[in-house]
């Protein structure tokens, strides 16, 4: 084993607090990565308030840093390599999702970056708020140059998990989106919708974030608590992307989708009641996805370098996650809290 340090969650209620952890010596096909940054998702603060969560919970799954040693395997990456690790690392490799390059569904599940089961020890593993983290090579992604490694480390779940979908629903030129919820992952899919060609449009519960779209390259902000806005906007958008952290009606933001439009719900992933009238008004669809395959998370990598989006980033030093945490949670954020791992050592 190798020991490292990190963040630890501890018993609920309390703050994360700084650790030793070990880590697994590398395998053959496992990379040592110095994690330099990591971005704070709200996923890690569901995680940290989820009811009967282990206590030995280190979060994170969005970072980049530096590769420091190779398994006798490895291929791909030589120490010094800038890189990139999400939120998935690794799956079964043979199912049929797997082997369409959607790792993310992989049928056995894929592994977690934390809390998830290591297919080979049965560890559970521990997250990206750490100084070190050892990954095989292929779910570590190398950092396209050009990319600021601390503004792309949210690239790694927030990027992705807008990404993927936004591709898959063809968005483009043609192509009318609306973005539910602008924080982490939202302003994300508006740069990624925008970069794409698309005209993107906010909505959000205020007009506070007005200026901010429009910095973000979107048209039009619509306040969706305001019903005289939301009924302008009816049929309006062929992609409704929800990226609400909280569980809310997903009705006013169908009546937003045009005919044969999608609304896909990134955000929110617990169960949700919807009258089937609501789709059949405009044979609208409904569906949801989840971070990204390998394919999918390359391309958005070498995306994201070639149309220069990264993310918008608040940089704190680790010793301050706890108040990153307790910001994100009242949302006070414009747009992403990413922790400079140097501060540990
Ligand atoms: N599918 C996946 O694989 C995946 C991956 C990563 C994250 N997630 C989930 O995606 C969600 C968003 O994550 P994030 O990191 O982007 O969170 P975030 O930065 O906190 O942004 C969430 C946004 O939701 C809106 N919101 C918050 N509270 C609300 C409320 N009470 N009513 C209505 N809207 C509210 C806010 O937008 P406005 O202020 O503009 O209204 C806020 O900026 C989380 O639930 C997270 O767990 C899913
Ligand atoms: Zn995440
Ligand atoms: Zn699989």
């Amino acid at each position: 084993m190798r020991t490292t340090v990190g963040w630890q969650a501890g018993p609920a209620g309390a703050e994360l607090h700084q650790v030793p952890l070990e880590r697994r010596d590398l395998r053959p096909d496992d990379v040592a990565v110095r994690v330099d940054y990591c971005g704070v998702c709200h996923s890690d603060l569901h995680a940290l308030r989820r009811d009967g969560r282990d206590t030995s919970l280190v979060p994170g799954h969005e970072f980049t840093g530096v590769v420091t040693e190779v398994g006798s395997g490895v291929t791909r990456f030589a120490a010094g390599d800038a890189v990139a690790v999400g939120n998935i690392v690794d799956s079964c490799g043979e199912c049929p999702m797997c082997e369409r390059g959607q790792e993310n569904f992989c049928h056995e599940f894929p592994t977690l970056t934390y809390d998830g089961t290591d297919r080979h020890d049965g560890s559970t593993t521990l997250g990206g708020y750490s100084r070190e983290y050892v990954v095989r090579e292929g779910f570590t992604y190398p950092l396209p140059a050009g990319l600021d490694p601390a503004a792309a480390a949210p690239l790694l779940c927030a990027g992705i998990t807008v990404w993927e979908p936004l591709r898959a629903l063809g968005v483009g030129p043609d192509s009318r989106v609306a973005v539910a919820g602008l924080g982490g992952l939202g302003h994300l899919a508006v740069k990624l919708a925008v970069a794409l060609g698309a005209e993107t449009t906010v909505l959000s519960r205020s007009a506070d974030k007005a200026e901010d779209a429009r910095r973000l390259g979107a048209h039009d902000l619509i306040v969706s608590t305001d019903e005289r806005q939301l009924a302008a906007a009816r049929d309006r958008f062929d992609v409704v992307l929800d990226t609400i952290a909280v569980p809310h009606d997903l009705g006013p933001y169908l009546k937003l989708v045009a005919l044969d439009g999608t609304l896909g719900v990134v955000g929110y992933l617990g169960p949700v009641t919807v009258p089937m009238m609501d789709l059949l008004a405009g044979r609208k669809r409904l569906g949801s996805a989840g971070s990204g395959g390998r394919p999918a998370t390359a391309e958005m990598l070498a995306f994201c370098a070639e149309h220069d989006v990264t993310a918008d980033i608040e940089l704190l030093p680790s010793k301050q996650v706890n108040e990153a945490l307790e910001r994100l949670g009242r949302n006070d954020v414009r747009y992403r809290f990413v922790l400079d791992l140097s501060d540990l050592s």
